[in-house]
């Protein structure tokens, strides 16, 4: 019975996860960044962005920004989640003037 129980709530916990927004941590957003975001431009950008962009907002820049270049649904999903996640003036973002 106790084994069962804890079956129950590791599915519960594992569904839990996985319908949420997707998980990120600052050294991959970092790394996703760099290798996608600032073959084109400088990263001030992104950090312009944090003062004015909601959910949506991102979601529509990242679309385009997809559309100048060959950025996968994973790297939109994934840059989308860092940025949404972030708050204005984040210093992996924002270099110190
Ligand atoms: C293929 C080149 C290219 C790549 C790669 C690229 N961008 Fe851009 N980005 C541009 C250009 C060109 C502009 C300016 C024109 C515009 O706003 O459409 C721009 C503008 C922006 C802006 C300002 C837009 C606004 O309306 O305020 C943001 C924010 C931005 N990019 C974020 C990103 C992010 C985040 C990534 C990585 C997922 C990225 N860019 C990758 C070319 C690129």
């Amino acid at each position: 019975m106790k084994n069962f129980l804890f079956f129950i709530s590791v599915l519960f916990l594992l569904s839990g996860a996985t319908a949420g927004a997707k998980e990120v941590n600052k050294g991959m957003c970092g790394s996703y960044f760099n290798m996608f975001c600032t073959r084109c431009h400088v990263i001030d950008r992104l950090c312009e962005g944090l003062k004015k962009n909601d959910n949506k907002k991102w979601r529509d820049i990242i679309t385009k920004m997809a559309e100048y270049d060959d950025l996968d649904q994973d790297i939109q999903d994934t840059t989308h989640a860092c940025l949404t996640g972030m708050q204005a003036g984040d210093p992996l973002v924002c270099k110190k003037k």
